[in-house]
């Protein structure tokens, strides 16, 4: 295998893949909707990579040394080959790991089918069980009750799920205990992400992050936590463990206690970019590439070329308020898949 470390050492092991730019919500922290609107420029079809040249991106990006994959958006589940995506990744035999993740809207169509074509797993976002502030929060008017039968759709398919809930200050902090006691007692992981200056349209400000150490100190007085080894290196989630042995919960803490020096993640858009960094403000075009009929060999070159340059640590900069950041505008969250 050829060594793809890059200038900061880091390997590559993880392709997040998004597969559609578009979304069935409008969350505020990611697509608020006055500005995806219906005249927002979304990808159009032909824009978009086939089935086979995603696929043909997973086996360079296997030669290289990955073996994990998230599906992601936008939200995945619109776009139509989902499931024979999933299936043909799988069907390649070299990722250990397929993952989704999704608003859960659409799974009571689609776990079953994703869990045979060979989905590992599932991360549901789900930002309160309130229904007047989830409603708020999604833009879309949807019901934490629909959520839930995607959620219940994905366990009753055997498939493991973890639970994503993005913090943000005055919107939904109170949310954060129930949330706890509602996934604890059902044994499900709750991973609180603190709300991150992502893409260009949100009112992201300093101000609205409730940090990992806020959330932490809150949820401890009510049941007393012990940090535990992260799952491998370079895990996003900083994990902590219930001390009366009734599971866990993850911390995503990018703004407070940012994690690029462990970060071995690629991503690919819709539009068959390659992004070094989720705060990147452009990315590598393979689809012409691909369209103008590149070898195997040629396309593993490739990516290892652009992953040897990579010197991108956008979180660790941002922290150390180093102004200096990779450029204005950013890739959007909704288009990258987070
Ligand atoms: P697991 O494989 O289950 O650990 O999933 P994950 O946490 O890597 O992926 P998920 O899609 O559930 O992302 C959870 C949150 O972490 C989202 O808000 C992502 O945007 C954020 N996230 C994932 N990878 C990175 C990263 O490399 N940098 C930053 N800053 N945030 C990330
Ligand atoms: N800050 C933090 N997390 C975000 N997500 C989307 N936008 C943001 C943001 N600005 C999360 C979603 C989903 C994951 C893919 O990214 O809630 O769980
Ligand atoms: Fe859609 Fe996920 Fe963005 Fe919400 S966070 S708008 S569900 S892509
Ligand atoms: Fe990786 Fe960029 Fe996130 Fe840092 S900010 S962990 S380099 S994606």
């Amino acid at each position: 295998m050829k060594d793809t470390r890059d200038k900061l050492g880091r390997t590559l092991r993880d392709l997040r893949i998004s597969v559609m730019d578009q979304c069935n919500f409008r969350c505020s922290y990611c697509m608020p909707a006055e500005v995806f609107g219906s005249d927002y420029a979304f990808l159009k079809k032909d824009e978009l990579l086939s089935q086979e040249e995603i696929l043909r991106m997973v086996e360079a990006a296997s030669a290289l040394g990955v073996n994990k994959i998230r599906i992601t958006g936008g939200e995945p589940l619109l776009r139509k080959e989902v499931v024979s995506i999933v299936k043909g990744i799988a069907d390649l035999k070299t990722i250990e790991d397929i993952a989704l993740t999704t608003n859960g809207w659409l799974l009571p169509k689609f776990a079953a089918p994703l869990q045979e074509a060979g989905l590992n797993r599932i991360n549901l976002s789900l930002d309160s069980l309130d229904e007047d502030t989830f409603r708020l929060m999604n833009g879309r008017k949807k019901s934490v009750k629909g959520v839930m039968r995607g959620l219940d759709a994905a366990l009753k398919a055997n498939l493991p799920v973890k639970v994503n809930m993005v913090v943000e200050k005055g919107i939904n902090e109170d949310d954060i205990l129930p949330m706890t006691t509602y996934f604890r007692d059902r044994g499900i992981t709750l991973r609180f992400i603190e709300y991150m200056d992502a893409g260009n349209f949100h009112q992201w400000k300093e101000n609205k992050v409730v940090s990992a150490k806020k959330i932490i100190d809150t949820i401890n007085q009510v049941y007393p936590l012990e940090p535990v080894d992260p799952n491998y290196v370079g895990e996003v989630a900083k994990r902590y463990r219930y001390l009366d042995g009734q599971g866990e919960i993850g911390i995503i803490s990018s703004i407070s206690q940012p994690f690029c020096s462990d970060c071995h993640r690629a991503r690919l858009s819709a539009d068959g970019k390659i992004y070094k960094c989720l705060f990147a403000s452009g990315g590598i075009d393979f689809k012409q590439r691909l369209r103008e009929g590149i070898s195997h060999e040629e396309l593993v070159e490739d990516l290892a070329k652009l992953w040897r340059a990579r010197d991108d640590r956008y979180s660790e900069l941002r922290s150390r308020g180093n102004p200096n950041d990779p450029g204005d505008p950013k890739v959007e969250m909704s288009y990258i898949g987070g």
